[in-house]
């Protein structure tokens, strides 16, 4: 039953024609290059109401566009919050900027201007605002509060593509809007990121950055497709129960690592290896997501419905906070449970027994990796989420309200709570 029935930790979300659109255009020759990369751009600035769009190769490239066409002054401060992917400080210390951290809201995993206005100084040149999870941060207050300090704000979307606040889209708030289409997002495009602004100059500068970037060879890009292509299909609900679900069971049963990826400190070293660079959207890539614009805001919508079956049913059980939504039309990209640290493990193995995988986060609390040491001395000793704590749960439509029930009546089993 748990292997037919069973959910995985993430499902690749890649609309209908995908495997049509990569099939055309390696036959057709336009995977670096092609028509698509244009109205890509065109039509994602008109979904975004904003218009200036440029493509980039993935999330992390799209903010050293972003940051890279700011100009900020050499050394400058950016405020990040303290929980998020440390690729992203990572970037802007390796371009020389000063990442400075901020607290967090423990609720809503996202910084407003309570934590943001005390880490301000004369040397702060951004802050960074970034919608956590799918949640959109308090974005008007914090773009205020920039505003009355001369300081730009960068918005972290790559969690919330397609989140509105007052019907306005997150990423068109601040000075630039960064966005990620890697597999693990909500809309991903066999990978690949973007840059959103308003501004006329930056726009000019960001131009003149790709004008000169390279992009990806056709072999990497092919080969990328393909496999995030496999990849949709291992996370099938179906697929992953008779593929990779068998062997996280017997994983689990030896002792083992349950397939999780890179994290913390390695991954901060697995990025550096990689020289990174800015470097472009690709043909490919841009033709998946003008396929992605036609289906995302429904997308959002069932993963939202599915949080919302998942919520009304945790909402007293022990140990386990399920997220708090107050800002905006939350989506839910990742679903993040907070769970005692001690029991975090327990949870997890339980859910897998009853065929239900879940993940941990690849967020950090940034101040404990080695290149922010320094950033996290004497005063950020705290007690805001910490990645021992979270455990995240997949609510993509594609898994049936049936099964985000079973998924809260194993929760609750696991706490020695009635089922419903
Ligand atoms: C909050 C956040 N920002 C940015 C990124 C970078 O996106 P990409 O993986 O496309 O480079 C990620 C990736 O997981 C992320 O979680």
């Amino acid at each position: 039953m748990a292997l037919i029935g069973s959910v995985p930790r993430r499902c690749v979300n890649l609309p209908p024609g995908s495997l049509r659109t990569l099939a055309s255009c390696v036959i057709g020759g336009r995977v670096q290059d092609g028509p698509a990369l244009e109205e890509f751009r065109k039509k994602l600035g008109e979904w975004l109401g904003i218009p200036h769009v440029f493509g980039a190769s993935a999330g992390r490239s799209a903010f050293q566009l972003a940051l890279e066409a700011l100009g900020l002054q050499d050394g400058a401060e950016i405020i990040f919050p303290i929980f998020t992917f440390p690729v992203i400080p990572m970037v802007a210390k390796m371009l020389g900027y000063e990442p400075v951290f901020c607290e967090v809201d423990p609720e809503t995993f996202n910084s407003g201007p309570e934590h943001i206005a005390p880490k301000i100084t004369a040397k702060t040149g951004a802050i960074l605002a970034t919608h956590l999870f799918g949640q959109p941060c308090p974005i008007g207050e914090v773009v205020a509060l920039a505003r009355t300090r001369g300081i730009r704000v960068v918005e972290d979307c790559a969690h919330a593509c397609g989140v509105r606040v007052g019907g306005k889209q997150v990423g068109t708030f601040g000075d630039i809007g960064v966005f990620s289409f890697a597999e693990g997002k909500n809309m991903p495009c066999f990978g690949g990121g973007a840059i959103a602004t308003a501004d006329d100059d930056i726009a000019r500068r960001a131009r003149d950055i790709l004008a000169k970037a390279p992009i990806p060879a056709k072999d990497t890009l092919t080969k990328k497709a393909f496999s995030i292509w496999m990849k949709w299909l291992l996370t099938r609900p179906f697929m992953f129960g008779v593929t990779a679900y068998p062997v996280l069971r017997l994983k689990l049963l030896l002792g083992q690592q349950l397939m999780d990826s890179a994290v913390g400190n390695e991954l901060l070293g697995q990025f550096m290896d990689t020289n990174p660079r800015v470097s472009r959207l690709s043909n490919l890539q841009a033709a998946i997501g003008l396929l992605q614009l036609k289906h995302i805001d429904a997308f959002n919508e069932g993963a939202r419905h599915n949080a919302r079956v998942l919520t009304e049913r945790l909402g007293e059980v022990p140990n386990v906070k399920a997220p708090r939504s107050l800002e905006g039309d939350h989506i839910y990209v990742y679903y993040p449970l907070t769970v005692d640290p001690a029991k975090r493990d327990d949870l997890r193995h339980y859910l897998l027994r009853y065929g239900i995988d879940s993940k941990t986060t690849d967020m950090a609390d940034c101040t404990t990796l080695s290149p922010f040491l320094k950033a996290g001395d004497k005063e950020n000793k705290r007690n805001g989420p910490s990645e021992a704590s979270i455990l995240e749960i997949c609510v993509y439509p594609v898994i049936s309200e049936n099964k985000m029930l079973r998924i809260a009546r194993a929760i609750r089993a696991w706490a020695g709570l009635p089922k419903s």
